[in-house]
């Protein structure tokens, strides 16, 4: 996979693990990291598939419908280039937290649902329910916060509210922070997750 992998000044922190929206890449959400702890490591990957010119994580057949096939192995894909990752840069891969935007919150909610292990924690930027009808797994070693819009298109808020209820029934310690504006990743939502992830002292400290 093509990624960015920015070493930080403190190794004890966890590796932010950045995945884009739709139609954006590995660069976009840089400076989000950065307000978020600019001392931890940052691991950005960009989406392996290509839509009409459009980089994403996984096929969709029509905007909203997934294709859950596709998404099934390109969770997998990512889950184990994340073991790889660890091995290459020499970090703990037990430490991870995911920021995720859109197609990217998709991705990463994915993996919650599919492995206990895959994140200590998750910032879950306007996500949607990855996939219906699974089982998941026990989901007591991570945290989640969901960001989502009111009044946004794209991601409706009910699928947030039923994501944040998934997660919470699985065992994740989940919180929801609401915004009106749309789709859009707005400065006060990234305040919102820079202090939730302050406030959990076991993200942001050794
Ligand atoms: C998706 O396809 O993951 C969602 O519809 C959000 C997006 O437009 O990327």
């Amino acid at each position: 996979m093509n990624y960015i992998y920015n070493q930080g000044s403190n190794p004890d922190k966890p590796v932010l693990l950045l995945l884009h929206g739709t139609g954006g890449s590995e660069f976009d959400l840089l400076p989000l990291a950065e307000r978020i702890d600019p001392e931890a490591s940052v691991l950005s990957v960009r989406g392996n598939v290509n839509e009409n010119g459009m980089v994403r994580y996984f096929k969709r057949l029509r905007p909203g419908v997934f294709d859950e096939k596709d998404l099934v192995e390109r969770t997998k894909e990512l889950y184990e280039f994340l073991d790889e990752a660890a091995e290459e840069h020499a970090f703990d891969r037990r430490n991870i937290v995911a920021i995720g935007y859109s197609n990217g919150a998709n991705i990463a909610g994915s993996l919650l649902f599919h492995y206990a292990d895959a994140f200590k924690g998750a910032i879950l930027h306007h996500p949607m329910v990855p996939i219906h009808g699974l089982t998941l797994p026990a989901l007591s070693h991570s945290s989640v916060l969901i960001t989502a819009g009111e009044n946004d298109p794209i991601c409706p808020p009910e699928e947030s509210e039923e994501l944040y209820t998934l997660l919470q029934e699985a065992g994740a310690e989940t919180a929801i922070h609401w915004e009106n504006n749309g789709h859009q990743l707005s400065a006060t939502e990234i305040e919102a997750a820079r202090k939730w992830y302050t406030d959990h002292s076991f993200l942001a400290t050794d």
